[in-house]
């Protein structure tokens, strides 16, 4: 008998230690981890230089308390800023809280404009977080079941679909748009090359701000930095989380221009957000990317891998298409493959099933035999469906 809620249904298997691109079970099994903890431990398990990190820090300080200014997270927020061209950061510790933070910002720029009860445009089978504010954000009606009331206004409109968003332009009401550049949870869903841009244009051109959630293709996940350099646009505010940690729980809501002085003294807060021990990793973790060149392994790895699918899965007649950025990769099926979690996992390899596509979210550092042993296990799978 568990003491644990029933919110999760996680599978027979016991990790206890991890070291690359490999996890250990309590039976001493090694797994193949192609899913990173769903995007989040992209520089690999145990990482040497961080493991440093978190034990130094830990004999130094842990904890103090926002009311106190922080070096590591002064030094954290001027390093995120440079990067992604932006003024001001407000840390959380997740990513549905670095939403939160965004849907605050969100509301109090309307309020600034004299509008009273705003309204944030969100896309369909979008995935925000599961508090009340990002679940009602979330464009997907299982993540809400159960849980009405919702947090209103949020509009949800069709993804990739520049139309559906300009379709309310004279609503008065509205303040924001908010979106994930690929979204993730709902199967690596890549929108247009140039959506993102016209959704931006769109954008100024009504005082809407553009908030991009980037917490699952944030932090070279996609093989840049960030998602939208791809796009050449700096959004108005832009959320991290996951892999900006590499497993210790940090969140991060970024602002550009007038969307960074929104919150202002008493406005928000959180007693962990920012603790020296989270800001010290991350600042690790953008240590090791630059001095790696992760960003690279990550596109050219994406590359290869997507490219081995395409060779080896064209004659199977199931495969629907192949869908992806860097390392977040998606193979849809015509048929249901849930039973591919289990049968992955018993070939000691960890993926994800989301509806009828294949989620693969591997290691940023993974190299090209790790690849193959993906590749192979997976192909063998999906050809005898
Ligand atoms: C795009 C996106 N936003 C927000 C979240 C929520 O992050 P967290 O689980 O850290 O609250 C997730 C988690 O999967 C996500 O993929």
């Amino acid at each position: 008998m568990s003491y644990l809620m029933s919110n999760y249904t996680p599978l027979a298997v016991t990790f206890i230690k991890g070291s690359g691109c490999h996890l250990t079970d309590d039976k001493g099994e090694t797994y193949l981890d192609a899913l990173c903890g769903v995007g989040v431990t992209g520089l690999g398990h145990a990482h040497p230089e961080i493991s440093k990190a978190i034990q130094s820090q830990s004999q130094q300080l842990l904890h103090t308390s926002n009311w106190y200014h922080i070096q590591h997270q002064e030094t954290l927020a001027e390093e995120l800023c440079k990067l992604a061209n932006m003024d001001g950061v407000f840390f959380g510790n997740s990513g549905a809280e670095a939403n939160e933070a965004a849907i605050k910002i969100a509301r109090l720029h309307a309020h600034a404009n004299q509008i009273d009860k705003p309204v944030i445009l969100t896309a369909k089978q979008s995935f925000h977080g599961r508090t009340m504010a990002t679940l009602s954000a979330t464009g997907n009606p299982k993540v809400q079941a159960g849980f009405a009331p919702l947090v209103s206004e949020f509009i949800h409109v069709e993804f990739n679909d520049i139309n559906a968003i300009q379709a309310h332009q004279n609503n008065s009401k509205i303040t924001a748009v908010m979106l994930e550049p690929i979204q993730g949870e709902s199967g690596v869903i890549v929108p247009d090359a140039n959506y993102l841009n016209q959704v931006q244009e769109i954008c100024q051109k009504n005082n809407w701000l553009l908030i991009l959630d980037e917490v699952q293709t944030g932090i070279g996940r996609t093989g840049k930095m960030f998602a939208h350099q791809y796009n050449h646009i700096t959004p108005d505010v832009l959320t991290l989380a996951k892999g900006l940690g590499n497993g210790v729980p940090i969140g991060a809501c970024l602002a550009k221009g007038k969307a960074a002085k929104l919150l202002t003294p008493g406005t928000h807060g959180s007693t962990f957000g920012g603790n020296p021990l989270v800001c010290r990793v991350a600042l690790t973790v953008l240590d090791i990317i630059k001095q790696d060149n992760i960003l690279n392994n990550a596109t050219h790895m994406g590359e290869y891998i997507v490219a081995s699918f395409a060779d080896k899965l064209k004659s199977v007649d199931h495969v629907l298409e192949i869908r992806s950025k860097g390392l977040m990769i998606a193979i849809e099926l015509t048929k249901d493959c849930s039973q591919l979690l289990q049968q992955a996992l018993d070939k000691k390899l960890l993926i994800n099933i989301t509806g009828q596509s294949i989620r693969l979210l591997p290691p940023l550092i993974i190299n090209k035999d790790q690849a193959d042993e993906m590749i192979n296990i997976i192909c063998e799978l999906v050809s005898a469906l």
